[in-house]
């Protein structure tokens, strides 16, 4: 495999342009070579599909002491205190600097307008456009990163493993998708920020990249895995039969929403005091059972309590797509489903992004840092990629200095850094460069059926509801699974390759945590269990999963 790989040689590598890897890569400019590899557009991230906002504890009426606590209470127990404590107490620092970076935040006057999100006990959510949020953040992140002329950024560049030397990562593979060719890139240092695997549900609110492919490879490379079995759903989903699963923000129902099982009565107050803005996980489980109670694929979000012109002005994409479907959000009310939203867990890390391989650091939501614990307070997840993003890249610059000459390859390199490449696959193709080595051998029927099957086997067996029995099964038929040959498939084999890798994960470690914590529900085991289980899982490749504080 590795003799026709063209060799590079930067610094400091990032893998994904979301928040977190652009956040680092800005970072680790100051100290050398960067190159941040996206396998798809430079924008095509969760971040850019973010709407509710970014959380933080910077309006007059709000304390950090209090994040901090909202932040632990959504966590169930298992949130790690300092980890919590770094992001409330580095958040406001971060975000004004983004801010002078150009972020627009909406505002009301001349000062930041907040939105009020469930399970905060303050009005503490920063948006943008309304419900753009993340577009406008991960906006003004690239823009900034093209200023920096040794950070090189190229899209259409999937990386597809690790380079481990003696136990250290040294470096990573990649291909081309634009025209196929293989790349190796030697750094000093590897940060992993891909995101998180949404795609592994049917239902998912998830962008296609979603797949999880940082947390494979770090599996694959060895690292250790932990918190693989907290998924959070998210409790409303826009639910038309044959369309995606789009996010319905919680901001709706921050701003009054309230939700309807099919017979319009408001069920909430029967399931939380807090009714509509319970913890997430309560609301998931609550849309659930009135779901299976009145056998409704759907129940309602109502928001005709509030104006057109407050809509369309507070919620712009979301009143816009959902008048793409017909549905008028003013007078209309909008069918709605949980799906499959957030990662908890991820490849484990201490405070400052180290893995458990030297020379490997994540940061976002592939890395577990554990600051969400066993459920994610809304909205702190681009909080979490900033400031873990910018201290991953400390961390790496401390470990591994740069060589001196800043943005250049490093003698012996044979190759200079690939550059600013943002020409499609399609593009290259008409140009004649189609995929030589990624061209898909394996026929593209055969990938979609088994990605479906891996997506249908999660979504039933071990999705919002889960127990013993059905997982065990889960394990069964995801191990039975036959896999296409990676190297001939190109990025769709790999990414199938990756989201089955961890669908077995995931199925393992929920199997082993034998509570309800969080997202996390087992019907045969309904109570959490502070004796056994308030610990992180943990799980190595060729180990059994294991429990650690
Ligand atoms: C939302 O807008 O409801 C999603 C925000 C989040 O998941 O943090």
């Amino acid at each position: 495999m590795t003799h026709s790989h063209k060799i590079h040689h930067a610094d400091y590598a990032v893998v994904g342009s979301g928040i977190a890897g652009l956040r680092a890569a800005i970072e680790l400019s100051e100290a050398g070579s960067v190159l941040v590899l996206a396998k798809s557009n430079l924008s095509d991230s969760a971040t850019a599909w973010a709407q509710g906002g970014i959380a933080v504890a910077l309006s007059d009426e709000d304390e950090i002491g209090l994040h901090e606590q909202d932040t632990i209470n959504a966590g169930d127990g298992l949130c790690r205190a300092e980890a919590v404590a770094l992001l409330v107490e580095e958040g406001p620092k971060y975000i004004t600097q983004l801010i002078e970076w150009g972020t627009e935040f909406d505002r009301a006057g001349t000062k930041l307008a907040f939105t009020r999100e469930a399970a905060h006990s303050r009005s503490r959510i920063l948006h943008a456009h309304g419900d753009s949020t993340g577009r406008e953040i991960s906006r003004a992140l690239l823009s900034r990163a093209h200023s920096i002329p040794h950070l090189h950024l190229r899209a259409h560049a999937f990386t597809t493993e690790l380079i481990v030397d003696y136990g250290r990562v040294t470096g990573l593979r990649f291909i081309d998708e634009t025209d196929g060719t293989l790349h190796e890139l030697q750094a000093g240092a590897v940060l992993l920020a891909t995101g998180g695997l949404g795609q592994i549900y049917r239902e998912t609110t998830n962008p296609d990249v979603a797949t999880g492919d940082g947390m494979a490879i770090a599996y694959d490379a060895g690292a250790v895995l932990s918190d693989m079995e907290f998924m959070q759903f998210h409790p409303t989903a826009l639910a038309i039969p044959g369309a995606p699963r789009f996010l319905l923000s919680e901001a709706l129902r921050g701003e009054g929403g309230v939700l309807r099982n099919i017979g319009l009565e408001r069920f909430m107050k029967r399931y939380h005091e807090a009714q509509e803005l319970a913890p997430r996980d309560v609301v998931a489980r609550a849309i659930v059972s009135e779901m299976q109670r009145t056998q409704s694929t759907h129940v309602y979000l109502d928001m005709t309590n509030k104006s057109e012109e407050f809509l369309k002005k507070r919620f712009p994409r979301i009143h816009e797509t959902c008048l793409s479907y017909g549905l008028d959000l003013a007078s209309d009310l909008a069918p709605v489903c949980p799906a499959a939203h957030y990662m908890m867990g991820g490849v484990k890390t201490d405070l400052k992004g180290r893995t458990s391989l030297p020379g490997l650091y994540a940061a976002g939501e592939t890395a577990s840092t554990g600051v969400h614990g066993a459920n994610r307070l809304a909205s702190n997840s681009l909080l979490e990629g900033l400031v873990f993003g910018a201290l991953a890249a400390q961390a790496m610059m401390k470990d591994a200095p740069a060589g001196k000459r800043k943005g250049q390859a490093l003698p012996g390199s044979p190759a200079p850094l690939p550059g600013n490449s943002s020409a499609s696959p399609k593009e290259a193709a008409k140009n004649g460069g189609a995929a030589k080595n990624g061209a898909a051998a394996k026929p593209a029927s055969t990938l979609c059926a088994t990605l479906s099957k891996i997506r249908d086997v999660m979504w039933r067996e071990a999705g919002i509801m889960r127990n013993g029995k059905e997982l065990a099964e889960a394990i069964k038929q995801l191990e039975a699974i036959e896999l296409p040959k990676c190297e001939k498939s190109g990025r769709s084999g790999h990414e199938l390759r990756n989201l089955h890798t961890l669908a077995l994960v995931m199925t393992r470690s929920a199997l082993a945590r034998e509570e309800s914590r969080g997202s996390h529900y087992r019907s045969d085991f309904p109570y959490r269990n502070d004796e056994d289980f308030a610990k992180h899982s943990a799980l190595q490749k060729g180990k059994d999963v294991g429990f650690e504080p």
